[in-house]
């Protein structure tokens, strides 16, 4: 397994990291068994660096990951825990907490859930609009003092943000959506954490699995939240499939499959960038990890380019209510 750093200051991790929100919520219907098998598998291959909420199906994601942890050296994976999206009971999303006592009573919770001492990568999940981010990243700064929390990260926020956190304490990454079709980030934000030596775990590289190639039209379930996504919703959905066909015939060129593609040209972007994919299943993470073997050209790059141009795809990448908390557009 590759392995990159995340920014200066940030933990070497493996070059594809696992998302395990899908394994509790989000996308319909769950295996708890098969999601077990597949983080161990990860793990068996080398993926080092595991992401979750303390919010997805609230603490469930958290107590699935200590099952599936349980026993295994704690210095031979990296945990990237988001917290403060606040939820109710209907599973419905109310906002944001992150009030410095919020910071502290969310980490007691998240240690309790995963059974450790410590989390390695701990990041706000949305900016508070209430709260200064120099208020949040001080308060996960004493968590860091206290040898709670590991190192620093972001989400889903501005430029300026991130300048303001890093000038508080380092901040180590900026999980943010990036993809062939989520290029927002390309124009302040990814020159931005360049300059600060901040790296970038990119999640949504499949847009949900909607350029993975084993999307169709009819998938969304009931429970699934794509059917809430305008890129998912009809209208927008037929014409963003007519893209992935175009980057089919791209793949099938290179010998490799649609969502290797997709994962290699997030890849290719930098070696400061760490695709995470949201794989449930070991035959979802068995297509997926070769991609860090498909070595993109200059001629590649410019073919993918040509099938997806940017900006190509349509519909926002989240609902209307949740676009407005985003650092970036689409
Ligand atoms: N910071 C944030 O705001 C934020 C937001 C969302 C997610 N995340 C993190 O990012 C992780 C990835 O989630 P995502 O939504 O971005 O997922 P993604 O990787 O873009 O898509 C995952 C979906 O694609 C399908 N898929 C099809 N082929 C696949 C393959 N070869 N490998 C993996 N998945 C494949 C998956 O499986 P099925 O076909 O089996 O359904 C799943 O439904 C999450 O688990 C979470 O940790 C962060």
């Amino acid at each position: 397994m590759q392995t990159r750093t995340l920014g200066t200051t940030g933990p070497a991790v493996s070059a594809l990291g696992l998302g395990a929100m899908g394994m509790s919520d989000a996308y319909g219907p769950t295996d708890r068994a098969e999601s077990v098998a597949t983080v161990h598998a990860a793990l068996e291959a080398g993926v080092t660096l595991i992401d979750t909420g303390d919010f997805y199906a609230m603490g469930h994601n958290e107590l699935l990951l200590a099952e599936a942890l349980r026993g295994r050296d704690r210095d031979s994976y990296v945990l990237s825990v988001k917290f403060g999206a606040l939820r109710g009971p209907g599973h419905e999303f109310n906002g944001q907490d992150s009030r410095p006592e919020a910071v502290k009573n969310f980490l007691a919770y998240s240690l309790t859930r995963l059974g450790t001492d410590h989390i390695d990568i701990y990041r706000p999940a949305r900016l508070d609009p209430d709260v200064p981010i120099e208020e949040t990243v001080g308060a996960i700064k004493e968590m860091v003092d206290a040898g709670y929390v590991r190192h620093i990260g972001l989400s889903e926020v501005d430029a300026a943000t991130i300048r303001r956190a890093h000038a508080v304490h380092p901040v180590a990454d900026l999980q943010i959506e990036y993809s062939l079709i989520s290029r927002a980030v390309e124009a302040d934000v990814l020159p931005t954490l360049r300059e600060l030596g901040i790296g970038l775990t990119a999640y949504g590289v499949l847009s949900r699995g909607l350029i993975s190639g084993h999307w169709s039209t009819d998938r969304a379930a009931p429970g699934d939240s794509r059917g809430f996504v305008p890129r998912f919703s009809p209208g927008n959905v037929e014409h963003n499939l007519a893209l992935v066909e175009a980057l089919r015939r791209v793949a099938e060129d290179k010998g490799c499959t649609v969502a290797q593609l997709v994962i290699a040209w997030v890849a290719a972007q930098g070696q400061d960038i760490v695709p995470l994919v949201g794989a449930r299943t070991r035959e979802r993470l068995t297509e997926a990890l070769p991609a860090l073997d498909v070595d993109l050209t200059a001629d590649d790059l410019a073919e993918i380019e040509k099938a997806v141009p940017r900006g190509s795809a349509r519909g926002d990448r989240y609902p209307a209510a949740f676009m407005a908390g985003l650092g970036v557009g689409n």
